[in-house]
């Protein structure tokens, strides 16, 4: 084998002819790209993992942990922002490593991308599905069998805390369903996607901003107070409260910021990607981060974070002041909000995959076959659809949020890391976005979110090794061979 096929890189020139001879319809403006950048953002993490993060991490520090989290994203942001209006085309990450670091990588970077969008859109599925139960109960329908509604290991642990016997079979029914729904409206279209993308990021945003603005008057200060408890270690060693819980935590709702990232894999459906994506992507991290901050202080100032609820916090701080109205509105506009998540997350793989389709590295059947009418890649679309769908039914909602952060925080790494080498290698290449102090921005970034991985347990870095052994796999037995680079076909 020669090593040397392991860093070769897609030249420039391939790039243009594949913005050139893109088959998708350019029409998204700079709005509609943040909008898809907020709609991917916003969804699980603020509406669920507030609760656990300031319950048992943070304290009202939950704020500081958001501040932290969101500065290491904007460190990514920027470097995506540069790659982005460099290389305007719609495979995210691995399209900016194949043109810089080489093949091996770009595939790597690839399939790591998978656990961002496919792994969060399963994630946010999963999510779904518990505020959709919590809203049928809201609405007067209650004793819904757990083996409905629950993934098999969720079921038996339900079971076992109420003291009966573990059902036999167990599905989450309301998570493989909401999947199927957000793939219809992909394969339909992306100007579909958008208008529906706008509408339903309205509704996020005003529950968002209806939170802050109803709630504000219910905040007692003596809340905040001491804004960072004490450290505590518990029994199995791990640390509450104090600084390492303020980082715990900032590892937690890390989460809520996956998405950003998501308005580069539109690149080629963008009216003027080379200003409007590096705008997209800044602008959704800073509204999304400065919404956060609001949001948490005013949680934990209407609710002590010791009886923060873990299941639907920001929800249920509002029935513990006494306005259930309110706690309906917000649980009603979380069954919405969260369909965008999926919809950007689903809607972003498929692009990915299109990429890599067309660069040799995945089958062409099924990944770059468009629809003659839609203009989607609905073959690829439904395909995804099924495996998330069925992940959806099956995983537990912890399992699927850690995988999916420790492969975005390893993308996160090494486009930091990209971005430098690009900037040594070729100095002289036209950049309309240009980070300022690149390398002290991409080490901290860099830095950062290796950080945050290191602070993932092991279990979950294991499943990383299995999953990053069968990615190797596979470009080994398929990608190196059918590579559009190993046939000549890029000039
Ligand atoms: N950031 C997205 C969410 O919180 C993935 O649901």
């Amino acid at each position: 084998m020669n090593l040397d096929n392991l860093l070769r890189k897609k030249p420039l020139e391939a790039y243009r002819n594949d913005i050139k001879t893109s088959q998708l319809s350019r029409t998204l403006g700079k709005w509609e790209l943040t909008a898809i950048g907020v709609g991917a953002v916003i969804g699980g993490g603020i509406f669920v993992l507030t609760g656990v993060a300031a319950s048992q991490y943070a304290g009202p520090a939950l704020a500081l942990s958001f501040v932290l989290a969101g500065i290491g994203c904007l460190f990514a942001a920027f470097c995506y922002a540069e790659f982005a209006s460099i290389l305007p085309v719609s495979g995210s990450a691995y399209a900016y490593a194949y043109g810089t670091i080489g093949e091996f990588f770009a595939w790597f970077i690839g399939w790591n991308l998978i656990l961002e969008y496919m792994m969060g859109a399963t994630t946010v599925a999963v999510s779904w599905s518990k505020y959709f139960v919590k809203l049928l109960h809201l609405s007067g329908v209650h004793n819904l069998p757990a083996w409905l509604v629950n993934d098999p290991v969720t079921a038996k642990e339900v079971a076992l805390k109420s003291g009966i016997s573990a059902p036999a079979f167990s599905i989450n029914l309301p998570a493989a369903l909401i999947v199927w729904v957000v793939t219809y409206i992909l394969v339909r279209g992306i100007k579909e996607s958008a208008k529906t993308n706008n509408i339903i990021v309205s509704i996020k945003v005003a529950a968002v901003l209806f939170v802050v603005v109803a709630g504000i008057a219910y905040i007692h200060p003596a809340n905040w107070h001491p804004f960072i408890p004490d450290k505590i270690v518990d029994a199995s060693g791990t640390s509450h409260y104090g600084l390492p819980g303020v980082l715990t935590a900032a590892g937690i709702v890390f989460f809520a910021f996956i998405g950003f990232d998501a308005v580069s894999t539109q690149s080629q459906e963008a009216v003027n990607p080379v200003k409007d994506i590096p705008f997209a992507i800044i602008t959704s991290l800073i509204i999304c981060t400065t919404l956060y901050i609001i949001v948490s202080l005013v949680l934990t100032g209407m609710t002590k974070y010791t009886e923060l609820d873990l299941g639907a916090p920001v929800a249920s701080a509002f029935s513990a002041v006494g306005l259930n109205w309110a706690s309906w509105l917000i649980t009603v506009a979380a069954v919405i909000g969260l369909i965008s998540v999926m919809l950007v997350m689903l809607l972003s793989q498929t692009r990915i995959f299109l990429n890599m389709a067309k660069d040799g590295l995945l089958p062409p059947k099924p990944f770059a076959i468009i629809h003659a009418r839609f203009k989607t890649p609905w073959k690829s679309t439904i395909l995804l659809g099924a495996i998330a769908s069925l992940v959806a039914a099956v995983t537990p909602i912890e399992k699927a949020t850690k995988m999916t952060s420790i492969g975005t925080l390893f993308a996160f790494a090494m486009i930091c890391a990209a971005v430098v080498v690009l900037r040594k290698r070729q100095p002289d290449l036209h950049r309309p976005f240009k980070v300022k102090y690149l390398p002290l921005v991409a080490g901290l970034g860099f830095g950062f979110n290796m950080l945050l991985m290191f602070s993932l347990d092991i279990s979950t870095w294991l499943r990383l090794l299995v999953w990053s052994a069968m990615g190797i796999a596979i470009y080994f037995l398929y990608s190196i061979k059918n590579s559009k680079l190993n046939k000549n076909e890029y000039q």
